[in-house]
C-alpha cells in the first residue's frame, strides 16, 4: 500500500497532508509513505524529519505519485496535478466538486476513488478523523488572536497607576467548531464575550466557555447538526435585532457557515457604519463570501473606522499545528480503508460510504452526479471482501 504526499498547489497554503508524527503511524500499519522533497516547507517540516520517520522523498509531483494507490493532499488538485493521479488509485483531501469540477472530471476519466473530507459524516465515531473540526479549531483561534493584534486597545481589564482600563467586548457570531475556539481564545485573553448562533446546542457550549448568548428566538436547526438557510424575514429580523449588540461591541468576529452555500450576510454596511472608530470585524467565513457585506477574501478594508479583516484560509496561517491535526485525521481515516496490510475499503462502514464523491470514477455523491452529468452509481459487490478500491 503506497501513500503518496505531493506538495500543496494552491498559492499561499502551507500546510501539508501529512506530517512525520502520522507518517509514522501509517508506516506501522502496513503503508509505505512517499512525500514530495519540500512539500513541508511551509509547515516548518525539513526532508529530514520524513526520513527519520522512514518515508522515502521524491524530487516532484508525478515522482511522488508514479504506482502510489492513494493520493492524500489538503486542497483538492488542479486539473494538470489530477493528471498524475495513477489509473484507479484513491484520493482524499477537502475536495468541494462544484469547485473543483476539471480535476473531478479527469479524477473520474483514471478511474479514481475520491473522499472529500468536506462530507465526512459529523457523527461521535468519525470525530478522530474530522478534518473540518480540527482545521476550525485553529482557524477560530486565529481568529482571537487577529482580532486582539488588530484592536488598538486591550483585551482584558487593566488596574494601572494612570488608570483602569475596560475589558474588550467580543462578540462571536456563529457558535461552531471555530467560533467556540474563538470564544474560548478571547476569553483567555481577558476580553468579555458574547456569542450568537441559530442553533439551540450553541447556547448551552458557548455559555460553557463563559460567553454570554445573545438570544433572539431564531431557531434554524438543519441536517446533520448543521444551520440551515434562513428566510429572508428571519435574516432581517435577525439583523435588526443584532444591530444594536455589534454597535456595543470593540471587536466582532464572525464564523457562520451553511454547508454548501454562500455564507449568510450577518452584518450590513449600516451596522459597520454604527459601529465605533477603531473597533474591528474578522471574517472568518470569508472563503464563503463573508459574514459581513464589505468583507474581501484576503484583504483588510477599513470603513468608517471600522477595519474588517476577510481571513482566507486561515488555517494555513498557523501550518505546523493545523497539518499536524490534519495528518492524524488522514492516518485516522486510512485506518478504514485498509486491513492487514491490504487496501480493502469498510464499503458498508457509512463513514466510507458517507466520504465518497466517486468509487472507480463513478460517482457515489447524488450532487457530484449532477454535476458530472452521470447517474448516481449502484454498487452490488456485497461489502468489503471483494471490493476493491
Ligand atoms: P459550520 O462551519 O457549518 O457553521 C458555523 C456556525 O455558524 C454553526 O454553529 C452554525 O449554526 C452557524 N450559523 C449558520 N448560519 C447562521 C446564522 N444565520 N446566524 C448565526 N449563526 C449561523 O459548522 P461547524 O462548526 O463545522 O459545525 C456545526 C455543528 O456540527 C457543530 O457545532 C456540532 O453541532 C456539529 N458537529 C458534530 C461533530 C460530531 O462529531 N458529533 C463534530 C463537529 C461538529
Amino acid at each position: 500500500m503506497l501513500l503518496a504526499v505531493p506538495a500543496e498547489t494552491r498559492a499561499g497554503e502551507r500546510r501539508v497532508a501529512i506530517v512525520p508524527d502520522a507518517a509514522k503511524r501509517l508506516i506501522a500499519d502496513g503503508w509505505d509513505v512517499t512525500v514530495q522533497s519540500g512539500a513541508g516547507q511551509g509547515a516548518s517540516i525539513p526532508d529530514d524529519l520524513y526520513r527519520a520517520a522512514g518515508v522515502v522523498l521524491a524530487g516532484d509531483a508525478r515522482g511522488t505519485m508514479d504506482g502510489a494507490d492513494m493520493v492524500v493532499r489538503v486542497h483538492a488538485p488542479d486539473a494538470a496535478a489530477a493528471a498524475l493521479h495513477p489509473e484507479g488509485a484513491l484520493h482524499l483531501s477537502f475536495f468541494q466538486p462544484n469547485e473543483e469540477l476539471e480535476a473531478l472530471r479527469v479524477l473520474a476519466a483514471r478511474r479514481a476513488t475520491v473522499f472529500s473530507f468536506d462530507l465526512l459524516p459529523r457523527i461521535g465515531r468519525a470525530q478522530s478523523m474530522d478534518a473540518l473540526s480540527s482545521q476550525s479549531t485553529v482557524a477560530g483561534y486565529r481568529a482571537g488572536l487577529l482580532a486582539a493584534e488588530h484592536l488598538g486597545r486591550f483585551f482584558p481589564m487593566f488596574m494601572t497607576a494612570a488608570g483602569t482600563v475596560p475589558p474588550a467586548k467580543v462578540l462571536v457570531m456563529g457558535a461552531g467548531v471555530a467560533g467556540l475556539q474563538a470564544i474560548a481564545t478571547a476569553r483567555r485573553l481577558g476580553a468579555v464575550v458574547h456569542a450568537y448562533d441559530v442553533r439551540e446546542a450553541a447556547k448551552e457550549e458557548a455559555e460553557s466557555l463563559g460567553a454570554k448568548f445573545v438570544d433572539l428566538g431564531v431557531r434554524a436547526e438543519g441536517v446533520g447538526g448543521y444551520a440551515r438557510d434562513l428566510s429572508d424575514e428571519e435574516l432581517f429580523r435577525q439583523r435588526e435585532a443584532l444591530a444594536a449588540e455589534v454597535a456595543a461591541s470593540d471587536v466582532v468576529i464572525t464564523t457562520a457557515a451553511v454547508p454548501g452555500r454562500r455564507a449568510p450576510v450577518l452584518v450590513t454596511t449600516d451596522m459597520v457604519e454604527r459601529m465605533g472608530p477603531g473597533t474591528v470585524i474578522i471574517d472568518i467565513a470569508a472563503d464563503a463570501g463573508g459574514n459581513c457585506e464589505l468583507t474581501e477574501a484576503g484583504r483588510e478594508v477599513v470603513h468608517a473606522g471600522v477595519t474588517i479583516v476577510g481571513v482566507a484560509n486561515p488555517a494555513s496561517d498557523m501550518p505546523n499545528h493545523a497539518s499536524f491535526l490534519y495528518g492524524r485525521n488522514v492516518a485516522n481515516f486510512c485506518g478504514l480503508l485498509s486491513e492487514q496490510g491490504s487496501l480493502r475499503p469498510h464499503w458498508s462502514d457509512e463513514v466510507v460510504t458517507g466520504s465518497c464523491l466517486l468509487r472507480d470514477g463513478r460517482p457515489l455523491h447524488g450532487p457530484t452526479a449532477e454535476l458530472l452529468g452521470v447517474p448516481l452509481a449502484s454498487f452490488e459487490d456485497g461489502g468489503d471482501e471483494e471490493a476493491g478500491p
